[in-house]
């Protein structure tokens, strides 16, 4: 699938360190950190210390016929306390890295989250949803993921080591050094083979990505694959990639498995060669031979996981600046300093000298002017693509204008504060929008005190309390994943939404173009109730809604090419009376 772009300059905007300092402020908390390093130090601390404590115990046991049981057994029991010590530090640090790195990725995503709700959409038009719901959802989970085990590990790693290094070296120099020999050797060899496999371990993953590329156009697209006919030609590509899937696959599976075999084999190199050098040269005692044993592993078995570590740390570092990226995106929507509440609004809209594009190279809405009296209707017409839904735009400040102005009742819209210009217009639709609660809820989208009369009123005016009332917990139903509302219903609750909201100005954008004629009919008289004491903007609608309009705005191509009332268009035999012949007529028959 394609749907993720890659941030063209991306690994380039923050450098590693700055990545890190920055993941560091987000983790780092001390009240959490000073009990947690305690914790992996003390836990280390006992690891290491235990293989001298048993070399001990066998020496004590080993000498024939004068066995120390008194020593042996109070090195068992010591070793019995370092275990539950080092045990309950294990949870201890496991337990508090878990919970710093949950917070960290909790106050990222938030931050994440902060930046995501006061971006422009021009942000959601020139990017791929996909990609940014990848980076907050997945890419958080990654760098969660990275700081709990890759960090935890890296620093339990090096306490291993170096730990593991001194004692190694305080009971013999010589036995030390064929220990490292021996290590450099197991580590060349697994890292050889991990990068063998890496290959054919990413050629998987992105075998795995266009698989669920294809089954997922299948899955989401399934009409249109079987619309198209193209069920033959999709399982021919499924098959094909599967294919090479098995192949890939099955490589990957003998070069990963391949790696422990061999490390093995050399890790037990490792202790022949203690056992030899040790024994035979540096003449060790048993104890001191076994405890090395132990020792060379502790030492060499980080080695062995730190390519997977840094790989994983990699990664976090990865997914981290991508949602810096997002966190750190300019030119979020902030209102001017001296920026207004535009407050008993009565209505009175002008656009002066407009002009507007998406892209500076497509130039589309014109030097458009027009001025809207409050209570007035104005219906919009035109081809798709004519530029409707920009105007629509335009006036809730989706989107700032390039030149000239728009203003509501005498002020320009730039100078009212968003939140307060947005709450000045109620919007319908055509996809209605409700999200996952009750009906009661959704009704109080827009005004949260609302009494349950009040609901009950505006459903009733929008002419869908008795579709709710049917409904098995009625106002109570909960509308969610699986919930079984027609379009037509939902829309219904959209407009109890605005009825309820009271918005001096509505907006109608092709509200009713997915609804069956009966539901209609109801929603329309519900507009029309809607629309006696309002300014609005109606879009590709009825025709009596049309001809009623107080003016007609025809647009072609970004332009207004006509305006006028009904009559008026129709005597110019111009683009109007090309619409209306062609879409409106048969209307008027079944009317
Ligand atoms: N977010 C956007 N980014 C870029 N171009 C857009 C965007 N929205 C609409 N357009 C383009 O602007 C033109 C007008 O679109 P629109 O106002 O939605 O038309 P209408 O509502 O009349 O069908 C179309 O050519 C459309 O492709
Ligand atoms: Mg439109």
């Amino acid at each position: 699938m394609s749907r993720s772009i890659k941030s063209k300059n991306g690994e380039e905007r923050y450098t590693t360190l700055q990545v890190l300092s920055r993941l560091a402020k987000y983790t780092f908390r001390p009240a959490l950190f000073l009990p947690l390093i305690a914790a992996v130090i003390i836990s280390g601390a006992v690891d290491i210390t235990m293989p001298t404590i048993m070399g001990r115990a066998i020496d004590a046991i080993v000498g024939p016929g004068n066995v120390d049981f008194a020593y042996v057994l109070k090195a068992a029991v010591t070793m019995l306390i370092f275990y539950i010590v080092g045990a309950g530090m294990n949870y201890v640090f496991n337990m508090l890295s878990n919970k710093a790195a949950n917070r960290a990725v909790r106050d990222i995503r938030r931050d994440a989250y902060d930046k995501l709700s006061v971006l422009p959409l021009k942000y959601y038009d020139t990017k791929a949803h996909g990609d940014i719901q990848s980076r907050f959802i997945n890419d958080a989970d990654m760098v969660g993921d990275g700081l709990v085990q890759g960090v935890a590990q890296l620093l339990s790693g090096i306490i291993s080591i170096v730990g593991s290094l001194i004692f190694m070296l305080l009971l013999s120099p010589v036995v030390t050094l064929a220990v490292l020999v021996v290590t450099s050797i197991t580590f060349l060899t697994a890292s050889a083979i991990t990068k063998m496999s890496n290959k054919y371990f990413r050629a998987q993953q992105a075998l795995v990505g266009s698989l669920n590329g294809v089954a997922e156009e299948l899955i989401h697209g399934a009409k249109t694959v079987k619309l198209f006919n193209y069920e033959k030609r999709s399982q021919q590509r499924f098959d094909k990639i599967n294919g090479e899937l098995n192949i890939i696959g099955r490589r990957a599976q003998f070069a990963g498995a391949l790696t422990n075999p061999t490390t093995r084999f050399v890790n037990h190199l490792a202790y022949i060669s203690v056992g030899v050098v040790g024994g035979a040269i540096a003449g060790i005692s048993a104890g001191g031979i076994s405890s090395f044993i132990v020792y060379s592993n502790l030492f060499a078995k980080p080695f062995n996981d730190l390519t997977s570590i840094a790989t994983q740390i990699m990664t976090a570092i990865a997914s981290a600046r991508r949602i810096f990226e997002v966190i750190d995106e300019t030119g979020a929507e902030e209102d001017a300093k001296d920026a207004v509440e535009a407050e008993n609004v009565v209505g009175k809209v002008d656009f002066e000298d407009v002009n507007f594009s998406y892209e500076p190279s497509h130039p589309l809405i014109r030097d458009f002017s027009l001025n809207v009296e409050p209570g007035s209707t104005v219906a919009i017409v035109g081809p798709t693509g004519a530029g409707k839904t920009t105007i629509v735009n335009l006036l809730m400040r989706f989107y700032d204008i390039d030149s000239g102005a728009i203003k509501l009742d005498d002020i320009d819209i730039r100078s009212i504060k968003r939140e307060s210009l947005r709450r000045s217009f109620g919007m319908v639709l055509q996809d209605s929008w409700l999200f996952e609660g009750t009906v009661r809820e959704n009704i109080a989208y827009g005004r949260e005190d609302a009494s349950d009369e009040e609901i009950e009123a505006a459903a009733k005016f929008a002419h869908a309390h008795s579709f709710i009332s049917r409904l098995e917990k009625g106002y109570d139903t909960y509308i969610g994943e699986g919930t079984t509302l027609s379009h037509g219903q939902m829309q219904l609750i959209t407009i109890a939404r605005t009825v309820l909201a009271n918005p001096p100005v509505i907006i109608l954008d092709e509200a009713t173009s997915a609804i069956d004629t009966v539901t209609e009919r109801r929603i329309q008289r519900a507009f029309e109730k809607m629309m006696q004491s309002r300014t609005s903007f109606v879009i590709a609608h009825r025709l009596s809604t049309i001809q009623r309009a107080d003016v007609i705005l025809v647009m072609n191509a970004g332009r207004v090419v006509e305006q006028g009332r009904h009559e008026e268009l129709l005597e110019k035999k111009g683009l109007y009376f090309e619409l209306y012949n062609s879409q409106y007529a048969s209307e008027e028959e079944t009317e």
